[in-house]
């Protein structure tokens, strides 16, 4: 029921701001100040782990909302910040106006400031037009689990080049559904879920599990720093009505509700495996 819903009022031709205002298909809450910050401590954290320097460039995938991110990174000494979403949710002007940089703790000129920054929102594409090792830290927050899952391995790959050796990747991942926090997603086959006009009603996740997402940073060459677990307490019941495609998924990665994730690109790299 829920999903007809969902999936019907997805297709109502409805600008963003309106769906905002009714507090439907939000992207984030990055416009918000106290949580943009939560979400730069938990992520600048990751640069602990950097081997080498210098830790001047970094890219966030999906800003979603907000882009406080901007001012938080060049507050932090970032040189280039470089924000990649697949839609266009704010104005990166609105951000780097003196008084937003001094919420953040910057001080810059405006002028250098914009400078500094690149805000693109064409996905993949804008990815993959990055130079090699351009990055020392790359995050994203509540993003991996919204890429569409036959894309998945193209992006890590993409993240691997892009992060220079010895830079690091941390990403928080919210593996529950969006349609109640739970694991009621699987109870739809992928022939339907993948449907691109099924995929665009606004609640699309790829349901890559934990394990398959760990597997898929190594696959693409990264090391696996830290990985911290969220648990559900027990194995949800949705789970238990999950479609055949699903039924090998062990308990051990139905019970994970999200992570963070810290990775990094060795110093000396092997090619990544295809
Ligand atoms: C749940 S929101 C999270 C936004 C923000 N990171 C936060 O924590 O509030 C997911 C964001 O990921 C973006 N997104 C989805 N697929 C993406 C992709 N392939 N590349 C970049 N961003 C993507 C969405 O457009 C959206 O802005």
């Amino acid at each position: 029921m829920r999903i007809t819903i969902k999936v019907a009022l997805g297709h109502v031709p409805l600008a963003h701001r309106h769906w905002k205002a009714l507090g439907l298909f939000e992207h984030g809450r990055m416009e918000n100040l106290a949580y943009a910050r939560r979400v730069w401590d938990n992520h600048a954290g990751a640069l602990l782990h950097c081997q080498g320097t210098p830790t001047k460039r970094l890219l966030e995938l999906g800003p979603g909302e907000g882009g406080f991110t901007i001012g938080h990174a060049l507050a932090a000494g970032f040189e280039t910040v470089c924000l990649v979403d697949v839609q266009r949710l704010f104005e990166p002007a609105a951000y780097l106006t003196p008084e937003a940089l001094a919420l953040c703790g910057a001080t810059l000129p405006p002028d250098l400031a914009r400078s500094r920054v690149r805000y693109q929102t064409g996905g993949l594409p804008c990815l993959r037009g990055q130079a090699s090792d351009a990055f020392d830290l790359v995050f994203s927050n509540t993003v991996l689990q919204h890429v569409r899952r036959a894309e998945v391995p193209a992006h890590l790959r993409e993240l691997f080049r892009i992060t220079r050796p010895g830079g690091v990747g941390s990403h928080r991942v919210d593996f529950r559904d969006m349609l109640g926090g739970s694991l009621n997603n699987l109870r739809i086959g992928s022939g339907l879920w993948e449907r691109d006009w099924f995929a665009r009603s606004g609640f699309y996740t790829n349901r890559l599990r934990h394990s398959e997402l760990i597997g898929g940073f190594r696959a693409a060459g990264f090391e696996i720093l830290k990985d911290g677990v969220d648990l559900f307490d027990g194995c949800p019941e949705a789970a238990r009505h999950r479609c055949r495609e699903f039924r090998g998924l062990t308990e051990e990665d139905l019970r994970v509700k999200g992570c963070n994730l810290v990775v990094r690109k060795p110093l000396a790299s092997a090619p990544p495996r295809r």
